[in-house]
């Protein structure tokens, strides 16, 4: 049988590993795929490097509408990233009646909800393994893997920028501005890494994950996303103090009210082994009722792990593309008619234990205020740890930093006692809170 023919838009980092990986393991890939897979067509910019990197026996254009337009390309990845242009094309490529591979999480986790359903009814699959934790399989894990499963929760390290940044300032006491600097100066973080820092990537990713496993419309709009900017290498190190580190977790959960669809960070009990995942390495947990709690861990960025995922999708595409449509596996792993409208709650619904650090004044009865607000306001503390002046650098010895950890109570509530909290005059500073998550 003739090789299935792949037309690639966009040859960077990971254009250019999916092209090197399937050229290597051509006669694996082959033998799995039951024929080969060859990309024929590439469109970019820059025809001159793209041809350099695939040679001249490979068509290269610079109008990516060349591709989508060749009747003899049979799938289309998209490597171009972004809402704009990829948009069109990934549109325009389904129309076309091309199957399409995509990295593009931003994408599918604001536009979904149009891109599955014209899929859907042209019958063309649109595969996104890449998209989420880049090499770690865990969109075929979710959505196969644990069909037999009703999920209760996923909390996963998704962004590999922020567990370096996290991870060095866990290591070296470092304040995050001196890190990012450091990150960017090794080309972990890009020169505007604002998508990642502030946690949206990670929200693009935890939205995918959360559809899959809830049966529910990516709702990117829905999710609550807090980043690392704020914090503080006096957090990180108060945190291992208390046993726990600091990471940034996207969280979805099934809950009565809801699921919970969130991106912030969070401590973590230091034994979990999730929380030993360092640098910029992914990992995703997910909890079902029937397997229990599993753990997935890999290179979640990168040109050959996210090429790995990519080509994953492309063997499932050549395997099931001849299948009658209904017999494919679902975009969103549950059948269209199956989605459900489960809401997504908000922020303030949501139940979780607190980390909060207070700089008062070192005096009679200020600890004795701040717990008597929690307690008026029925928040349970777990725990509480002053730090001798000393230990807070350049301060005065009249200042101390209190740390609270709670037990589980309504945002809502932490929000209202937080102010209360804020408002006292002994209370120096804002105060800082972290979510906290035991991931039992
Ligand atoms: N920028 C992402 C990260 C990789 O740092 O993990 C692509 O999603």
């Amino acid at each position: 049988m003739k090789p299935i023919q792949v037309g690639l838009l966009g040859i960077g980092t990971v254009g250019s590993g999916t092209f090197n990986v399937l050229k290597r393991n051509q006669q694996e890939i082959q033998g799995r795929a039951g024929r080969g897979i060859e990309i024929t067509m590439v469109a970019d910019l820059d025809v001159a490097r793209a041809q350099s990197v695939v040679g001249p026996d490979v068509k290269v254009v610079n109008d990516a509408r060349a591709v989508i337009a060749n009747p003899d390309i049979d799938i289309v990845i998209e490597l171009i990233g972004g809402y704009g242009i990829a948009k069109a094309l990934v549109l325009e490529a389904i129309a076309a009646g091309k199957h399409v591979v995509t990295a593009n999480k931003a994408l599918l986790a604001v536009h979904g909800t149009e891109i599955f359903a014209a899929a859907s009814a042209k019958g063309v699959m649109v595969a996104f393994e890449a998209a989420v934790a880049g090499g770690i399989p865990i969109i075929k894990a979710l959505r196969e893997g644990l069909t037999a499963n009703r999920i209760q929760w996923i909390a996963g390290i998704i962004n590999g920028t922020t567990n370096f940044i996290l991870s060095e300032m866990r290591d070296k006491g470092l304040d995050f501005d001196v890190v990012l600097k450091e990150a960017q100066r090794l080309g972990y973080a890009e020169a505007d890494p604002t998508f990642d820092i502030e946690g949206v990537d990670a929200a693009h990713k935890v939205t995918l994950m959360s559809a899959i496993a809830f049966g529910i419309p990516v709702q990117f709009d829905k999710a609550y996303v807090e980043g690392i900017t704020k914090l503080g290498a006096a957090d990180i190190k108060y945190a291992e103090q208390l046993g726990y580190r600091i990471k940034l977790l996207g969280i979805t959960k099934r809950t009565a009210a809801g699921i919970e669809l969130r991106v912030h960070p969070t401590l973590v009990p230091a034994k979990r082994l999730i929380a030993n995942v360092e640098g910029a390495m992914n990992a995703v947990m997910a909890h079902g009722d029937a397997v229990g709690t599993t753990l997935y861990y890999g290179k979640g960025a990168g040109s050959e792990p996210t090429a790995s995922a990519v080509i994953a999708d492309l063997v499932d595409i050549t395997r099931l593309h001849t299948a009658d449509a209904a017999q494919r596996v679902p975009h969103l792993a549950f059948q269209p008619d199956a989605i459900s409208n489960t809401p997504v709650v908000a922020m303030s619904e949501v139940v979780t234990s607190y980390y909060l650090r207070l700089r008062v004044a070192d005096e009679a009865g200020v600890l004795a205020k701040v717990t008597g607000l929690l307690a008026e306001a029925g928040i349970s503390i777990d725990a509480v740890l002053q730090r001798e002046a000393d230990e807070i650098s350049g301060e005065a010895a009249t200042q101390t930093d209190v740390i609270i950890l709670t037990h589980d109570c309504a945002e809502a509530k932490m929000n209202a006692a937080l102010a209360q909290m804020q408002a006292l005059p002994t209370v120096l500073q804002p105060i800082t809170r972290i979510r906290k998550e035991e991931l039992a």
